[in-house]
């Protein structure tokens, strides 16, 4: 189903108001639902576990071989952070549907960035100011286009807000030209929408990102 909004139609009555709901136990079989359906590329295998990980190493002790084996490791794994209390986001739904989410939460639970190099010269100086991470977003390729990743942002500070505020990090992709499946740090206009200024450049790899933050 492709949404009529999409379409280059001006049929702004037919956008589905979207709600959103913080991760929870209570909401896990929503995002579970989310990440089952087979319109949200590769998420369905990696649950959004990658930035909970230090490293491959970390990650991958005992490492599945195939990606349907990685993905029953990483929901379980998800699913057992979910249960403890280690890990945050938010769900959007249209008409009560989940149809996108994007993961945040304390610098303690999603790691990963700290271990990369590129990241030494570009971390907060300011160690009293609690740090943040938005690191992914995934859409319903049904919904994309449509607003749905820029909702879960505007949600997700307010959650962040909710809990104290900080310092609020991304690493979102400066280029939008090699599709969405690249995207998934969220783009750089999104956050300077929101009120994030660039740091400095993080991934100059595959996919080229910079470093973005601002206070909440
Ligand atoms: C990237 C993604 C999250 C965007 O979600 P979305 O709901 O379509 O985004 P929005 O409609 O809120 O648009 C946000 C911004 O991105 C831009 N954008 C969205 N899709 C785009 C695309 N394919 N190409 C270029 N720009 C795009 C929009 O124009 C908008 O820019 P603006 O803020 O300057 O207006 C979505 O395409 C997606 O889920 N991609 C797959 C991510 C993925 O694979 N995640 C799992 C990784 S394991």
């Amino acid at each position: 189903m492709l949404g009529k909004w999409e379409l280059g139609e001006t049929l702004t009555s037919e956008i589905p108001e979207y709600t959103s709901k913080e991760l929870s136990a209570k909401t896990w079989p929503d995002l579970a639902r989310l990440f089952e359906k087979p319109e949200i590329g590769d998420a369905w295998w990696c649950w959004c576990t990658h930035h909970h990980v230090e490293s491959y190493s970390a990650h991958e002790n005992a490492q599945p071989r195939t990606r349907a084996e990685r993905a029953v490791r990483n929901r379980r794994q998800k699913e057992k952070l979910v249960r403890n209390g280690r890990a945050h986001g938010v769900i959007v739904y249209a008409n009560q549907e989940p149809v996108g989410w994007c993961q945040y939460g304390p610098r303690e639970e999603l790691p990963r960035i700290d271990h990369s190099s590129n990241y030494r010269n570009l971390a907060p100086t300011d160690e009293k100011k609690k740090l943040w991470r938005i690191t992914c977003f995934v859409v319903d390729k049904n919904y994309r286009k449509g607003g749905v990743a820029s909702t879960a942002l505007k949600a997700v500070l307010e959650g962040i807000r909710n809990k104290g505020g900080g310092l609020v990090e991304a690493i979102p992709v400066s280029r939008t030209d090699q599709g969405s499946g690249y995207m998934y740090t969220g783009t750089v206009s999104m956050f300077q929408k929101a009120g994030f200024k660039t740091v400095g450049p993080f991934g100059t790899g595959r996919t080229t990102t910079v470093v973005m933050r601002r206070t909440i």
